[in-house]
């Protein structure tokens, strides 16, 4: 607890997906309740500068989860306001906490920040050898505008604010709308959609040969705790789990875990996203000890669990 200890923490984000868990892991290591606040988008609109003044005013941490973030879908149809968003939010956020005196700002970037081609794994070195992957370049930039931020108020100021960048992250609580779902609930959902309605097959996005690196949701939140206690450079660190799966191995795992043997049919004309995406997450591990510690397997089941409890709310 040293560290957290009669801390006022604000949670952006914190009813969202990853948001829930990062607010569970405080109450696990002893954070009170009363200490952690979340401020809602219907009355807390932080594009708007006088909010994110009165959100911070007494607060001794942010963690910053907020973000306007979906798949690849979603991407390719909202680059605009995903980019709008993003930046405004942090752009007013990190001012506000600087000015009202927060002890320490931890920014949520994203693997799609990194250039569409860079060396695998991706080291933090390489974060501006190049424009991202096309399909996520709004969002991509509109984070790493989060970064520089980030680094300038650092340098002029001495703000202690950190960048982390997380791999794609999957596990309960995902979003399942298969409007801006990631690809595992996307995937998820039309298995259990096609087992429902009796279908024989599955249309999957892409060729299957591109590969991405998951890390299961509450390795994700352990990670965010353990930076905001540990590390306290300019520098970002990358977040993730030092192992890519091609998308055609884990639709044949999920399709085997969710006992399913119809047909997958790969729609090509649809893009893949990046080709491959894998992080070099040394420094991490060495700049606040963080290992990720569930097998894509096991956090697999866990997501599935989940959707099948439910996916009658959804
Ligand atoms: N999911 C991934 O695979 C992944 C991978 C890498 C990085 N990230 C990053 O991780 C963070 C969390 O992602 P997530 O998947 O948990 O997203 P999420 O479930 O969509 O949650 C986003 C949260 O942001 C809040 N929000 C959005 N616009 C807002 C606004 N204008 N004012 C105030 N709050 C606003 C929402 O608040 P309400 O609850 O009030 O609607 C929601 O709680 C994001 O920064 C994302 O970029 C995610």
């Amino acid at each position: 607890m040293g560290f957290w200890e009669g801390k006022k923490i604000l949670v952006t984000g914190g009813a969202g997906f990853l948001g829930k868990h990062v607010v569970s892991e405080l109450e696990n290591i002893g954070v009170k309740k009363d200490n952690i606040i979340v401020p809602r988008v219907e009355n807390c609109d932080l594009k708007i500068q006088k909010n994110c003044n009165k959100a911070v005013l007494g607060i001794d941490i942010v963690i910053h989860l907020a973000a306007n973030v979906g798949g690849i879908a979603y991407n390719l149809a909202k680059p605009a306001e995903i980019f709008y968003d993003n930046a405004a939010m942090a752009l007013n956020l990190i001012d506000a906490s600087y000015r009202a005196g927060v002890c320490k700002f931890i920014g949520i970037g994203s693997a799609c920040e990194y250039p569409k081609l860079t060396p695998v794994p991706f080291s933090e070195c390489d974060l501006w050898d190049g424009y991202p992957e096309e399909s996520n370049g709004a969002y991509g930039l509109s984070k790493r505008m989060m970064l520089v931020q980030s680094q300038a108020y650092y340098k002029q100021y001495g703000f202690n604010a950190i960048h982390l960048l997380p791999t794609n992250m999957y596990g309960p609580g995902d979003n399942f709308d298969p409007n801006s779902s990631h690809v595992i609930p996307a995937l998820i959902r039309r298995i259990s959609d096609a087992q429902n309605r009796n279908k024989s097959f599955i249309e999957v996005w892409g060729s299957g040969e591109a590969s991405r690196e998951f890390l299961y949701v509450r390795d994700a939140a352990k990670a965010i705790i353990l930076a905001a206690e540990k590390y306290d450079k300019p520098e970002p660190v990358n977040i993730g789990c030092g192992y890519e799966i091609k998308i055609k191995y884990l639709v044949t795992l999920v399709c085997r875990l969710m006992k399913f043997n119809g047909e997958v049919r790969w729609d090509t004309s649809r893009p893949d996203g990046q080709l491959r995406r894998s992080l070099d997450i040394s420094r991490a591990r060495e700049g606040f000890g963080f290992r990720a510690a569930t097998q894509i397997e096991e956090g697999l089941k866990e997501t599935i669990n989940y959707w099948d409890h439910n996916r009658l709310l959804k």
